[in-house]
């Protein structure tokens, strides 16, 4: 298959790439090659003629999002539909990569599919935006929601925790969030899988088991074997912009209907990363 990764430089991306280009023609675009808000947009994707688009690119900051509302619903929003309307042009399939941020958190047992999604925050409402330019838009479509990703090609949570204890021997973090740690690597592995089953719908993936953000520093520091305090606070105690949601579990439920197994426990995924990370030179 001939494969339009956008997004494709990254954090995910940049796993995505190499794992999809092991079996298919992979055609990887990011904001250097061109931009998805632009008139033009559709003709650069459908003059490329993929036989289907893996949609990763997106506005990722979520404080930034909240304070540009605006933006983050050009990008989000209408630069994912301008994706999509290349797919209905060509007369192929999208997978979409969402986000755990539009449900609003008040579940205390994982998220289904299908269950009501109800944004906090303007990342999670323009993400939103996009699944519904997908789903109004095409037939055939993954939408794939995933949570709290760390991977070894983007600056993430593990690597700025890893970072803050090196240098400070303490480190403060909320844990009153509760959530799925995703590793980039595990992840591409299941998408490239799904892509390649003409199993549309909405997926929720993510590692198994979960954490708050205090429990996710703590295993990591200790893995790294840091000598630091991982000190749990509550969000009130840590002002951001915005509003996250205090329980946002993604139940795997159609991934392991349709493929049978879950992904593996966040802790093995983390142990492989800070392995991985700490052998390239500690410092990220
Ligand atoms: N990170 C997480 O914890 C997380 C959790 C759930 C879901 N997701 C979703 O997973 C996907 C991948 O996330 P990630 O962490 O790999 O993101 P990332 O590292 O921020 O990569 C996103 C890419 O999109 C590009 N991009 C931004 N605006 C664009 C535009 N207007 N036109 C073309 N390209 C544009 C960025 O280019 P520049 O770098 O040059 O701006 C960047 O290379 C995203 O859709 C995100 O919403 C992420």
């Amino acid at each position: 298959m001939r494969i339009l990764v956008t997004g494709a430089g990254g954090m995910l991306g940049r796993d995505l790439v190499p794992v999809l280009s092991e079996r298919h023609q992979v055609d990887g675009v990011d904001l250097d090659d061109f931009d998805l808000t632009a008139p033009g947009a559709v003709h650069q994707i459908t003059s490329r003629r993929p036989e289907m688009v893996m949609h990763l690119a997106a506005m990722t900051n979520v404080d930034g999002c909240e304070r540009d509302p605006e933006r983050a619903m050009l990008v989000n929003g209408q630069g994912t539909r301008n994706a999509v309307e290349a797919c209905r042009e060509l007369g192929i399939p999208m997978l979409y990569i969402s986000t755990d941020f539009v449900f609003d958190g008040t579940k205390s047992e994982p998220y289904r599919e299908d269950d009501p999604v109800n944004p906090l925050g303007h990342y999670g409402r323009s993400k939103l935006a996009g699944e519904e330019a997908v789903r109004q838009l095409l037939r055939e479509y993954y939408i794939v929601r995933t949570s709290w990703l760390f991977g070894p090609s983007g600056r993430n949570f593990v690597s700025s925790i890893l970072n803050k204890a090196r240098e400070n021997g303490e480190v403060r973090v909320v844990d009153d969030q509760t959530g799925s740690p995703t590793y980039t690597a595990d992840l591409a592995g299941a998408l490239a899988e799904l892509t390649e089953s003409d199993k549309f719908g909405v997926y929720h993936l993510s590692n198994s088991g979960s954490c708050t953000w205090h429990g996710f520093a703590s295993e990591a520091v200790r893995l790294a074997g840091i000598d630091a305090r991982v000190v749990p606070i509550k969000s009130t105690e840590f002002q951001t912009p915005t509003r996250r949601p205090g329980y946002s579990v993604l139940g795997n439920y159609n991934w392991i209907g349709n493929f049978g197994r879950p992904l593996r426990d966040w802790r093995e995924a983390l142990a492989d990363y800070v392995r991985l990370t700490e052998f390239t030179g500690g410092k990220q």
